[in-house]
């Protein structure tokens, strides 16, 4: 989106030792650093314990990113210079004013204007008091900028998401806060915007006219790994429907904004969301992953993981079909799906596009349906691949299907990691790629009564493209694209 310029800031991180600070949030700080976008940045991490100082903060960021595949020396070198530790303890207002106290003070010593992020990084259910205790500590204005950074998942339904919603109101505005859902810094998901609005072609066939069908698909070979304990409590649904997939689903059927302002176009996203039909219970399809292989190796199931109880009902799949009420998408379904241990790392969003109206080559290929797809496919590989029909040379007279291809790398070579994009829009004070209160809250309102009235959570085999019962959901000639 259009730049703003990045002006010095202290970039407090509540959090900085957990595994979203150390694999996501300092690498790519480090990284905005190096590419010299956010001169006069200084990180303040910032946990519980009183045992970390400065040096232990630096050496701990230092092992951290040179995991990551940085460069130890400059990355060394940053540390040293920008990387600052304080402790909030059990997070009374004594520790909120050190906290304050120690802002100040790095400000003053490095001449930073009084501009400052706050990046809450923690397990959701710490969200509540660190965000109320920044308020009480006058935290929440400055003499410069202050911005708040609140990572998913923003509540675990309408009511806890419209709590949260409102302590993050009682200190803060709506034009101050950031909720992260990091499916809009990637690139190709930003390109949905260009794709569309940009390409009067894409957008001239994006409508019930020409689209049969769209099929948005999260596939994941990774298990739950170490998170079971946040995992446990929020499944499939909650962890990627809610948020990731809906952000694609408002993203494919949106309106044209007015402009590229970052309120024109939230503005648009939040009514595509609330033009979700109310989902039909016998329209989603719950599963969790057993016992199998990925890559010819053997996996456990999902009960079997560390942390999992052994009786867990917990889906780590979900496939669901949303109706978009609107004048553009009626009578179009939205087949969404999600599901960890599957064959493969895939997301990608394929518009299949109607027949023609007279279907002149049936006594060619009697059997054979037209087959223009669009894909685009937002990880890996990104990029799109428009399928179209070309009669095979020679005799007998036959029909072939061709792509026509785009790749990301090819074309531009290595693209940003989506933190990097994110991180750089908290600084510059550019909130289009966040998710707006309204939006958070129009999503739970579509999830929560599907998670109030809990459905069967069938099995499937880790290595499998999820239980077969998701092909009841589809209707007409449509198939899942396993590829
Ligand atoms: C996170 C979820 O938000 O997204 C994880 O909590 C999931 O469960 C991850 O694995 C997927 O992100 P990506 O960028 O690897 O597709």
């Amino acid at each position: 989106m259009p730049r703003h310029s990045a002006e010095p800031c202290v970039f407090c991180i509540f959090g900085a030792t957990g595994d979203l600070a150390r694999r996501k949030i300092l690498p790519a700080l480090f990284t905005l650093h190096t590419q010299q976008k956010t001169p006069g940045c200084l990180v303040l991490g910032v946990t519980r314990t009183a045992e970390i100082d400065d040096a232990k903060f630096r050496d701990m960021a230092v092992e951290a990113l040179t995991a990551e595949k940085l460069p130890a020396d400059e990355v060394r070198r940053w540390a040293d210079a920008a990387l600052f530790y304080q402790p909030i303890n059990n997070g009374t207002p004594d520790d909120f004013r050190a906290l304050s106290d120690r802002i100040a003070a790095l400000e003053k010593e490095h001449q930073v204007p009084g501009n400052r992020a706050f990046y809450i990084a923690l397990p959701p259910q710490a969200f509540p008091d660190t965000i109320a205790g920044l308020a009480a500590a006058g935290l929440c204005r400055s003499s410069g900028w202050t911005r708040l950074v609140v990572e998913k998942p923003f509540g675990r339904d309408l009511e806890s998401a419209q709590q949260l919603n409102a302590i993050v109101h009682e200190g803060f505005q709506e034009s101050q806060v950031y909720r992260i859902d990091h499916y809009l810094g990637k690139e190709t998901v930003q390109n949905l915007l260009v794709f569309r609005f940009a390409n009067a072609f894409f957008e001239s066939i994006w409508n019930r006219n020409h689209v049969e069908s769209v099929q948005i698909t999260v596939a994941e070979e990774l298990g739950v790994e170490q998170r079971a304990g946040y995992y446990e409590s929020a499944g499939a649904l909650r962890d990627m429907i809610q948020s990731h997939l809906t952000q694609l689903v408002s993203l494919v059927a949106m309106e044209v904004p007015s402009d590229m302002d970052a309120d024109a176009i939230r503005f648009e996203k939040v009514k595509a969301v609330r033009s979700i039909a109310s989902i039909d219970p016998d329209e989603i399809v719950l599963g969790q992953y057993g016992a199998g292989e990925i890559d010819g190796q053997p996996v456990p199931g999902y009960r079997d993981e560390p942390g999992v109880a052994p009786d867990s009902n917990t889906e780590t799949y979900v496939a669901l079909r949303l109706e978009v009420d609107t004048w553009r998408w009626q009578g179009v379904p939205f087949y969404v799906r999600t599901g960890k241990r599957l064959p493969r790392r895939l997301t990608e969003i394929v518009l299949s596009l109607r027949q023609p109206p007279v279907s002149l080559f049936e006594p060619f290929d009697a059997c054979r349906l037209s087959s223009n797809t669009l894909v685009l496919r937002v990880q890996p590989d990104e990029g799109f691949v428009l399928t179209f029909d070309v009669k095979a040379p020679g005799d007998p007279f036959r029909l072939a299907t061709e792509p026509l291809h785009f790749g990301y790398h090819e074309a531009f070579g290595t693209i940003p990691e989506a933190y990097q994009t994110l991180l750089l829009d908290v600084i510059e004070g550019d909130q289009t790629l966040f998710v707006h209160a309204d939006e958070v809250e129009a999503s739970w309102k579509l999830y929560t009564p599907v998670l109030k009235s809990p459905r069967p959570v069938v099995p499937y085999a880790a290595g499998s493209w999820g239980p077969p019962q998701a092909d009841g959901l589809l209707r007409g000639p449509v198939r899942w694209r396993n590829p």
